[in-house]
């Protein structure tokens, strides 16, 4: 067994979040019982260090939202593409059930525009989409905000015509289109020259309104890396077309912040029209410098900043919505001339998580703001500066992002956290590690198609010479009936995925296997997670490079066996490619 990690973890109790209860425990926060009473204390507010750190709570009023102008200059939309940008990172396909969960927490957080997915990509992206939009975009919480809906589209008319039909029957529908500027997309990837394109992405947004949408949003792909005066004409025939946001790509994370605040500066001077219209940001993390340069958007006068929680999406991810938002929260009104969002901040560790579980990628401990060290001070002279003052070492509360120290032994539970008894219980019982990866394992089923009814595998050969462990699998399909295969392999867990294998009769490839245990001791339990890609279908389409890719599933379990928990993720990984849908968007509409 690997070795063993202490890990964070928040539980789920109902993910759907009425009345949900969250336990957030960070076991660097186990600090010396003497030291640790301290730590809780809360700090003045009134003193003059206090105004350095986010004490602010509450959630400012947002203005009315009308697509293409913001009341308030210093009123900053959020666009959160966890569900279609986050989504195309390698592994973190969520099924459909998944990401109405992620959408509904988005809404809870008080995002702007949800990015709902590629509605063209397949029939379960279009199906995802349209049921976000039914649900969460008719929603109207108790301060009135009804986030709206967007699908994304390249720049034609299917792709358009299905990203309508995803979107449409939320109360706030918007179609996001977009098409490369850059002359190295035109050339190798469009082959097509700049006249061309700027007819095309003139088409394509006039279609879109024409179908009815009043909220176009236009991209130049690959803008951080496009001609300046190209992207002005661009822009302004956009505008004259009906685009309402205009969001600006650095989609190759190229440029620096100095010189992506200058390129919206300069979009915002040089563009006629844009009065018009709302100016985005779109910043890749391949240089580590996503937030750095949304936040030099921000400065420079984009009023829309696309992020994903965690800062997942493809290759090194994009900026981060926690730490954009915080960022803000902190600077804003000091050094960004006021600027505010309408995030509910509080709700950002439970989204974290939530998006980590559903997408199989685990945040850095020393992750910004949702990382589990984020809050833990080990040292000897941070302990005594907090103990005197907490604003000597933190800027952020934890309580801000839906973090509270209520323990001595440092335990941090969530807003709703009103299940203290359960909590004691547990903890009573069993340590933390293994309450996550109990719970989680519980919490974060995709649809039900086999489930695991009994295994038995042998880990030594008993004799003779072969050297061959075996393993028998009783599988029970959503019929309740029972399928026993058994098989032989290098090891025990090969062997039981050899035999599953067998009953389910679908040819996979494991990609990645991962095993660990997330306590200590020979009790420990053991949390698995695998990465699977069909060898035959479950594809879909990239939205940038428009390639058609197998997707890849991934999957979790737990258990104090390793085979057992091992046989739990493969199943989970299973289940969720074959209820994911790949049959082309026209036959949905
Ligand atoms: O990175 C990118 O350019 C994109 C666009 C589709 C906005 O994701």
């Amino acid at each position: 067994m690997a070795t063993a990690t202490s890990s964070s973890s928040l539980l789920f109790l109902n993910p759907n979040f009425s009345a949900s209860t969250s336990l957030f425990i960070n076991r660097s926060l186990f600090l010396k019982p003497s030291s640790s009473s301290h730590l809780l204390q809360t700090p003045k507010p009134s003193t003059a260090l206090a105004t350095k750190c986010c004490l602010q709570t509450l959630t400012p009023t947002r203005p009315e939202y009308i697509p293409n102008r913001i009341s308030d200059p210093a009123y900053v939309r959020i666009f959160d593409t966890t569900l279609r940008d986050g989504e195309q990172s390698p592994g973190a396909t969520m099924t459909s059930k998944e990401k109405l969960d992620i959408a509904r927490q988005l809404a809870r957080l008080g995002i702007d525009i949800i990015e709902a997915g590629f509605p063209a990509a397949s029939r379960d992206d279009l199906e995802a989409v349209r049921t976000i939009a039914r649900e969460v975009g008719n929603t109207v919480a108790d301060d009135g905000h009804v986030p709206v809906i967007c699908g994304l589209a390249r720049c034609n008319k299917s792709d358009i015509d299905a990203a309508w039909e995803a979107v449409k029957y939320a109360k706030r529908p918007r179609i996001h289109t977009f098409i490369a500027t850059s002359d190295i997309h035109l050339e190798f990837k469009l082959r097509k020259t700049r006249e061309e394109v700027v007819a095309i992405a003139r088409e394509m947004v006039a279609y879109a309104r024409s179908l009815g949408c009043e909220d176009v949003e236009f991209s130049p792909e690959d803008a951080g890396r496009s001609d300046k005066e190209f992207l002005y004409l661009l822009l302004e025939e956009v505008i004259k077309s009906g685009a309402t946001t205009l969001n600006i790509p650095d989609t190759v994370g190229y440029t620096l912040p100095d010189e992506f605040g200058q390129l919206i500066a300069d979009i915002k001077a040089n563009t006629r029209g844009i009065e018009n219209a709302i100016i985005s940001t779109h910043c890749q993390n391949d240089l580590g410098l996503s937030t750095a340069n949304t936040l030099a958007g921000a400065k420079a006068g984009a009023r829309q900043l696309e992020v994903t929680i965690n800062g997942i999406g493809e290759r090194a991810g994009n900026a981060s919505l926690e730490e954009v938002v915080m960022a803000i929260k902190c600077r804003g009104k000091e050094l960004m001339g006021g600027l505010y969002t309408g995030i509910n901040t509080r709700c950002i560790v439970m989204a974290s998580r939530m998006v980590a579980e559903y997408s199989g990628l685990h945040v850095q401990p020393h992750k910004a703001i949702v990382g589990s060290n984020a809050f833990a001070h080990e040292s000897g002279i941070h302990q005594d500066g907090m103990l005197k003052h907490k604003g000597t070492y933190e800027i952020i509360s934890p309580e801000d992002i839906g973090l509270s120290r209520s323990s001595e032994s440092g335990i941090v539970l969530g807003k709703h956290s009103g299940r203290h008894a359960l909590r004691s219980r547990l903890l009573e019982h069993i340590s933390d590690g293994d309450i996550e990866a109990l719970i989680s394992d519980e919490i974060f089923q995709p649809q039900i198609i086999w489930s695991l009814g009994d295994l038995q595998a042998s880990y030594y050969v008993t004799c003779g010479t072969l050297g061959l462990s075996t393993a028998t699998v009783k599988l029970i399909d959503s019929d309740g009936a029972e399928h026993i295969e058994c098989s032989v392999g290098t090891g025990p867990v090969d062997a039981a995925y050899k035999a599953i294998d067998r009953t389910v009769k679908v040819p996979v490839n494991l990609l990645e296997y991962s095993l660990n245990s997330v306590t200590e001791g020979i009790d420990a339990i053991a949390s698995t997670r695998v990465v699977i890609r069909g060898e035959n279908s479950h594809s879909s389409m990239n939205a940038t490079t428009g390639e058609t890719v197998k997707r890849t599933f991934s999957g979790t379990g737990a258990g104090m066996d390793i085979v057992v928990s091992s046989v739990r993720a493969y199943v989970n990984a299973l289940n969720k490619m074959l209820s994911f849908k790949t049959v082309s968007v026209k036959e949905v509409y």
